[in-house]
């Protein structure tokens, strides 16, 4: 079902999310169904259960070039539960970001370039892996979200932030 995405000043956004220690249940297979629905619905490239006023640790991503984001990148469509992040090197790398919790606006924010993450499946089947890029950008935005915090807290040259139709003249970069 698709629900309302909460919008930034919501302070149930600036909460630590808890882990989930239930797998395979009910509740589970129908948030993460709320997830993708809404996902889908607003065209991100992933969302957190905190966007939904779930305060647990899910996110959900993915994304293919589509005729609306032709350079997209491919990112497996990905149910991440529990989720530990760790960078692979000091490497820092500067993107364009939006987020459904923010709409309307992007920001230029620093991530690191590469990172090992890992977690937990739907069913509770612990995975790993490395990433660079922009897989590696989604994957701290999303969990970020986890710990009550957005991309514009993430911003070091807020000349770099601002409305979509003001920073750019045709094509918005493809980062919510
Ligand atoms: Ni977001």
């Amino acid at each position: 079902m698709i629900k309302p995405v909460l919008h930034m000043g919501n302070p149930r956004l600036l909460r630590i999310a808890e882990p989930v220690t239930s797998f395979g249940t009910q509740d589970l297979a129908m948030l993460l169904q709320d997830m993708r629905d809404t996902m889908a619905h607003q065209d991100g490239a992933g969302i957190a259960a905190p966007q939904i006023g779930v305060n647990a640790r899910v996110v959900i991503f993915g994304g293919q070039p589509s005729p609306r984001y032709p350079e997209a990148p491919n990112i497996p469509d990905t149910v991440l539960i529990n989720p530990t992040l760790t960078p692979l090197s000091t490497e820092e790398e500067d993107g364009w970001e939006g987020c459904l919790s923010v709409p309307g606006l992007r920001g230029m924010v620093p991530r690191w370039k590469r990172l090992h993450y890992s977690g937990y499946t739907q069913d509770g089947i612990f995975f790993e892996r490395e990433v660079d890029g922009f897989h590696a950008r989604v994957v701290q935005h999303e969990v970020d979200h986890l710990d009550g915090i957005l991309y514009p807290r993430r911003i070091r040259d807020l000349t770099r932030f601002g409305f979509i139709d003001a920073l750019f003249d045709d094509n918005p970069p493809s980062n919510d």
